[in-house]
């Protein structure tokens, strides 16, 4: 039998490939080939995501790069396909990244909807996959694998978090205002459970389909309304047009804005003085202390001319924990089960702060809460410690 012939019946009966592709039988690599290691990026290039994808792109990069290129003695490569952010186009594009590119690794993406169908190919194929934004609570939920790894968060414990926060401000009354996908619907969930139990009440739940930007019926609604506070999920551009339409509309002062951080990260300088008073919750702040975060805020700004966000934390991170994976296995990505399990354990210090996983491979962490002023991100103080995600019907 051929060398490529052998290579390929191993790797299919690992996979299963001849389901996925229909029949069709390709040549794969083998996974422990020497030489460059190939990391495939499923980000958005294009569409309201767009910064988000390039933040976390340039994060996953710069770690790479201040290893001299290499992780563990092994060359990398990064090969990126632009997702659009449109679920419909994920399955092809994954299955391109896995099966067509044979990258060793895969890391995706900002969208849920998106990342939740990518996902379920991945734990399929066995490939090692980092999830460096998109919060679908069934990616270290039903859907979790001993192969996925999520390095930002999920949508409900977000939402917890926030909900906690805006309790302890004495908040008692709130309207959700997000966009209607999984992102948008856990957030609110999750916020909801948290805020309900601390004694809080959500008097309206307002959702606009992904990825719109016209406000003015919701905020005509807000203001007949009147609520204490509004819980906002937006983000990228979207989060930059709500910021500014809800000042406009003149609710700035006598509605409190929140939400996650989403909101406000990496649309700083686009909303100006419109976002002054916007509070946010997030597993990042500006004015972190610690010295991880003081030489990533530099390196970075000094590689891109732009200040980090958190999805640059995210990307930085998401190889922070590959790189540990690859060194307990000395490069060797065949080695699958031991890279992940040294993976799992992963414990470092982030510039987000201390950074592990739960059982379920999501990040327990501490969530900040943060004020908008003056451009900055301004951290106000704790909003939970130590957070860990439900993890609901993750057995792996
Ligand atoms: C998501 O779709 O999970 C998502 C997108 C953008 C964010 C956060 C979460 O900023």
């Amino acid at each position: 039998m051929s060398s490529s012939r052998r290579e390929f019946f191993t790797m299919a009966g690992a996979v299963g490939l001849s389901g996925l592709l229909g029949g069709v039988a390709p040549f794969v690599r083998p996974a422990s080939a020497a030489g460059s290691l190939k990391i495939g990026l499923l980000l958005p290039a294009s569409g309201t995501y767009a910064p988000l994808g390039e933040a976390i792109r340039r994060g996953a990069e710069l770690y790479v790069k201040e290893r001299g290129g290499a992780l563990a003695g092994r060359a990398v490569e990064f090969t990126a396909l632009d997702d659009e952010s449109a679920p419909p186009k994920a399955a092809e594009l994954t299955n391109k990244l896995v099966y067509g590119e044979k990258v060793d690794v895969l890391v995706g993406t900002v969208h849920s909807g998106v990342a939740a169908a990518m996902v379920k190919i991945a734990r399929e194929a066995g490939v090692t996959t980092l999830d460096p934004n998109a919060g679908a609570d069934a990616i270290t939920g039903g859907l979790c694998a001993p192969n996925i790894f999520r390095t930002s968060f999920s949508n409900g414990q977000i939402g917890e978090a926030t909900g906690k926060a805006m309790i302890a401000a004495g908040i008692k009354e709130a309207v959700s205002c997000t966009w209607r996908y999984a992102a948008g619907d856990e957030m609110v969930a999750g916020f909801e459970k948290a805020f309900e139990a601390g004694g809080g009440k959500v008097v309206k739940k307002i959702a606009l389909p992904f990825p719109d930007v016209e406000f003015q019926s919701a905020l005509a609604e807000i203001a007949s309304l009147k609520p204490q506070a509004v819980y906002s999920f937006f983000a990228g551009g979207g989060a930059a047009k709500f910021i500014k339409d809800f000042s406009a509309a003149g609710l700035s002062g006598s509605v409190q804005l929140w939400g996650p951080g989403f909101l406000t990260d990496g649309v700083e300088a686009a909303v100006g003085a419109a976002g002054d008073g916007v509070k946010t919750v997030l597993h990042y702040a500006e004015g972190l202390t610690n010295p991880e975060d003081a030489a990533f805020r530099k390196a970075f700004e000094a590689a891109y001319g732009v200040a980090p966000d958190v999805y640059a934390v995210q990307g930085y991170d998401a190889m922070h924990v590959l790189d540990i994976g690859l060194t307990a296995v000395g490069g060797d990505v065949a080695k699958k089960d031991a890279m992940h399990a040294a993976m799992a354990k992963a414990k470092f210090a982030s510039p987000r702060g201390p950074f592990e996983f739960s059982a379920n491979r999501n990040p327990k962490q501490t969530f900040y809460l943060r004020e908008l002023k003056g451009g900055k991100n301004h951290l106000l103080g704790v909003a939970a410690e130590g957070l860990a995600d439900a993890g609901k019907g993750c057995k792996a």
